[in-house]
């Protein structure tokens, strides 16, 4: 193993007496790619924030080429050569890629004080350049972005080489998660040319698949204390899900079961929104429709469209055979169409608010209307159930959302759609950033709910998660629907071919 160019020992953090972190205990060598990997809540972020002087550990020591540092602010760990992709997608979608880049750092300047304009854009011109996304112009807007062109910004942000200062590591905690395969096939070239010039990166994901293949070690978080670091070599799935949960759990999906029956519940003709064009298709209940496509192709946009979130342009919709009048997301979550938004922080969760609060949210409108408000205590024993369900962990329904980590975020956005009994169920990513254990029981979840009646729309970046879960699935190609096809049987390269819009 090449020297150590960060070591971690023993590092702790407790929030109000309740240990996020115990043994934080990892060696990054020059030049590797070193996976950190744990179930939802077991500490990789909250070490990922010491490391960014975000927050300040309660003991433990930081060594830098064998030398220990203290990081007690941002522009500390900055200057030690760490550079950071956080899981949290934060843009300010009224600024431009250029100013969205720059968040937090000082603009170049001209005369002292002006914000050099040119420069700024030159330079996130070189940071977009350098992840080869330089079809993003600098100076659009945020807000006019595809989500995975602003999440490739934001990694983007990592490359910004100001005043010449030396990144020796790349810290990314689920960079891939709002990815599409082509878009993480990107990334992970850069990553390759990262570590060929001696970079090191920790990179965190769920994605069993994506770690094996590019990761050289990785580091196990359980409960928050490291509990073993592995030659990639060396170690199998089963045994990396085993060192994770203390269990043998199958990295696999819930038996397919033939749910889908002949009643139709959701039935598209020649619908439109300004993003998507003629989709057509007949959802029954117990089906679940996976939906697929190259990024920007439109899977996001079909959802939206029938949450309610896109103006609906053309078409007709049909809901258990009668026609959907427009409407507004809420009329539409009264009408029984349940919406799990890809990104939760934008769309989905109000964070300062309460784990229970989140769960009844979209619920109220309807429950004060059918007049059972009074009956908030059964509800928010439902919301506990459900919480229990997709096993979320946190102190309780009073706890504020954003105090929970990544993945359980995740499961109380999906939890809430879950809560009031939908007909459809649209799912925009919903296991993202979700552990391997937690998914499972998800996926179970979803079976069920679908063998219960329900129909499901199914977005998904992972392709395994399609062909594991859908019934049939649709191809989305520039906005159009390409194909639906069958998914039993069905290959993951299959599937990507078909993006491409290769021929069925
Ligand atoms: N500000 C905070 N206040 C209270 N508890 C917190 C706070 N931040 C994190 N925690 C708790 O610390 C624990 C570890 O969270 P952390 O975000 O590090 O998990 P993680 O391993 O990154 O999980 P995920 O895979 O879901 O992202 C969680 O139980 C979380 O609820
Ligand atoms: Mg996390």
């Amino acid at each position: 193993m090449n020297a150590p160019t960060l070591e971690t020992r023993r590092l702790s953090k407790s929030y109000s007496g309740v240990p996020a972190l115990r043994d934080g205990s990892i060696t990054v060598a020059r030049g590797e790619v070193h996976a950190l990997m744990g179930e939802n809540g077991a500490g990789k972020s909250t070490l990922i924030r010491i490391l960014a002087g975000a927050t300040t550990p309660d003991s433990g020591t930081i060594l830098i080429d064998g030398q220990p540092v203290s990081i007690e602010h941002p522009s500390q760990s900055r200057r030690l050569g760490l550079r950071f992709i956080h899981q949290e997608l934060a843009v300010i979608p009224e600024l431009s890629v250029a100013e969205n880049l720059f968040l937090g750092r000082p603009y170049p300047r001209r005369l002292g004080f002006l914000a050099d304009w040119r420069e700024l854009n030159r330079r996130a011109s070189r940071a977009l350049e350098a992840l080869d996304i330089g079809h993003i112009d600098p100076s659009r807007k945020m807000a006019r972005l595809s989500l995975g062109d602003q999440m490739l910004v934001k990694i983007a942000a990592a490359f910004l080489d100001d005043d010449g200062e030396a990144a020796r590591l790349y810290v990314m905690d689920e960079p891939t998660a709002a990815l599409t395969s082509e878009e993480s096939e990107r990334l992970f070239k850069v990553i390759a040319g990262l570590t060929e010039r001696g970079r090191s990166v920790i990179y965190v994901s769920h994605r069993m698949d994506e770690v094996m293949r590019i990761a050289d070690r990785v580091s196990v978080l359980r409960d928050g204390e490291t509990v073993a670091t592995r030659a990639i070599s060396e170690i199998s799935k089963a045994e990396m899900i085993e060192l994770m949960t203390g269990r043998q759990i199958a990295d696999a999906y819930p038996q397919r079961q033939a749910t889908t029956t002949s009643a139709s519940v959701l039935r598209l003709d020649e619908a439109r929104s300004p993003d998507v064009h003629a989709i057509s298709f007949d959802l029954r209940a117990g089906e679940i429709l996976g939906v697929t496509g190259l990024s920007g192709a439109g899977q996001s946009e079909v959802l939206r469209l029938l949450a309610g979130a896109d103006k609906w342009t053309g078409g007709t919709i049909e809901l258990d055979g009668k026609a959907l009048a427009a409407g507004t997301p809420a009329a539409r979550w009264a009408a029984g169409i349940a919406y799990v938004p890809r990104e939760r922080r934008l769309e989905g969760l109000l964070p300062r608010a309460s784990v229970a609060d989140n769960t009844v949210l979209a619920h109220l409108e309807s429950l004060s209307r059918a007049g059972i408000l009074r009956n908030r205590r059964a509800e928010l024993q439902r919301s506990a159930d459900i919480a229990s369900r997709v096993k979320l962990k946190s102190t309780g329904g009073k706890q504020p959302v954003f105090q929970l980590s990544g993945g359980n975020q995740q499961k109380v956005v999906l939890a809430r759609a879950i809560l009031g009994g939908p007909r459809v169920l649209l799912l925009d990513e919903p296991t993202r950033g979700v552990d391997v254990a937690a998914k499972f029981d998800i996926h179970t979840l979803i079976r069920e709910l679908a063998a219960s009646g329900v129909a499901v729309l199914l977005a998904s970046s992972d392709l395994s998660e399609l062909t594991g879960m859908a019934d049939r699935i649709l191809v989305m190609r520039e906005g159009r629907q390409s194909d639906i096809v069958a998914a039993d049987g069905l290959t993951q390269a299959r599937l990507l071919a078909l993006s491409f819009g290769e021929p069925a």
